[in-house]
């Protein structure tokens, strides 16, 4: 089977990873460094649907899979289904429940979805937002509702933070157009936790329930990053709580938006809050989180060609869909500045050696002109340890971690201890 991953980061090679198990040619477009030993390297963006569809058409490509949200966003499902061409993601009308978070909210209200207390505003209605904060008080949550880049969330522990963050957001514009919108919401205390959900739009099938590290220091300190390391099976999600999220909020929210005419064949990501009066949505995204799918792929027990070819073609229900026992971990090297500014460039060792031990997923790697890797992002690698226990899947990737240097690497030691606290109540 031909297929096309879109896409360049870590998620895109353990897409790529996943569907190399089977019998598949691969290209990525426009992948990196880790992407080109799986397949072809297409010089194409993530974001260029017409220039996808165009090489999908002329190489009889037989499915496409879609990482990332900004394309979904824009339409990617409904250009290729128009064209024929059979493409693994939700439809634009669908991905709208990450694309613009007023949606989500007034969707999972009029679903009776569990979700945070919430108001959208505008900026004009900006002074309504701040007499809202006003009366609710800190902390309390201000959200961007358009896409931005996993930055637009911000928590605020004052009144006065809370202000400051609806002055950035509304008036000064610091998301742009997604700052168009906010939604302004009541914080919640507990932990959060993402379970993922393969849909044809009308059967389903979860993932092993992970928690991602969204902040860069240790015991979650400092900014918030796109993911600084991954776990799957996380214990805070436990058999009974699971078939809480199914029941109170994936089997409404496929209903939801099947009623509402908005197409879902791909990845749901449910971001939750499990918190002590049951698991609430944080948010939706349309697509599989990163870095936690460098965990959760590895944990399918199916041909995931398969699988992304039942989801598209709306025959997941006759597939039969296992998971394995083991538990997985991934450890996130970024480069020194992330979240903020930092070099590129830098020639990266041990990638042999890491191998050896665990799956290396690379993330913002290229190849410079000797054909070597270099950094070439943020989070440059991914390095996932599988085993019959977190603690095995946790050794086996630090230890391979421990192989890669780069100028500059930095990674969170502390990937997968709340999972192992837990499992020690
Ligand atoms: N790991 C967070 C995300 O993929 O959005």
């Amino acid at each position: 089977m031909r297929i096309l991953v879109v896409g360049s980061g870590g998620r895109e090679h353990a897409l790529g990873w996943a569907l190399a198990q089977s019998d598949t040619a691969l290209c990525f477009a426009p992948g990196n460094a880790g992407t080109a030993a799986l397949g072809r390297n297409v010089a194409i963006g993530a974001t260029d649907i017409p220039a996808l569809a165009a090489f999908v058409r002329q190489e009889s490509m037989d499915l496409t899979v879609v990482g990332p949200e900004i394309p979904l966003v824009a339409g990617i499902a409904d250009a290729f289904a128009a064209a024929r061409l059979p493409v693994m993601g939700p439809t634009a009308a669908a991905s709208e429940i990450e694309g613009s978070k007023a949606f989500a909210k007034s969707f999972m209200a009029r679903r009776g979805i569990p979700t945070a207390d919430f108001r959208v505003f505008t900026a004009d209605t900006y002074d309504a937002a701040r007499q809202y904060v006003q009366d609710q008080g800190a902390p309390i949550v201000i959200k961007a509702s358009g896409l931005a880049a996993g930055k637009g969330a911000i928590v605020c522990t004052t009144e006065e933070e809370a202000l400051a963050a609806l002055e950035r957001t509304l008036q000064a514009r610091d998301f742009g157009d997604a700052g168009a919108e906010v939604v302004v919401e009541a914080y919640m205390e507990g932990e959060e936790a993402s379970v993922f959900a393969f849909t044809d739009g009308d059967d389903y099938v979860c993932l092993s329930p992970a928690q991602d590290h969204k902040r860069i220091g240790e015991h979650d300190t400092g900014p918030n990053t796109g993911g600084m390391g991954a776990y799957a099976p996380a214990p805070v999600v436990d058999a009974a709580l699971l078939q809480r999220v199914r029941a109170d909020i994936i089997e409404p929210t496929l209903e939801g938006l099947a009623s509402e005419g908005r197409l879902y064949r791909g990845c749901l990501y449910v971001g939750l809050m499990v918190t002590g009066d049951g698991p609430k949505v944080v948010e939706f995204n349309c697509r599989l989180g990163d870095p936690e799918a460098q965990v959760v792929l590895p944990l399918l027990d199916v041909d995931a060609a398969e699988l992304m070819l039942a989801v598209t073609d709306g025959r997941l229900g006759r597939l039969r869909v296992d998971l394995a026992s083991d538990a997985a971990l991934c450890v996130v090297l970024a480069s020194r500045g992330y979240p903020g500014p930092y070099t590129r460039g830098y020639a990266i060792s041990g990638l042999e050696a890491a191998s050896e031990e665990a799956l290396v997923f690379h993330a913002g790697t290229a190849h410079n002109d000797k054909g070597e890797a270099v950094t070439a992002g943020g989070r440059v690698l991914g390095v996932t340890g599988r085993g019959p226990t977190l603690e095995a899947a946790l050794a086996k990737a630090y230890a391979a971690a421990n192989c890669i240097t780069f100028e500059g690497a930095v990674m969170r030691r502390d990937i997968g201890q709340k999972g192992l606290e837990r499992m020690k109540l």
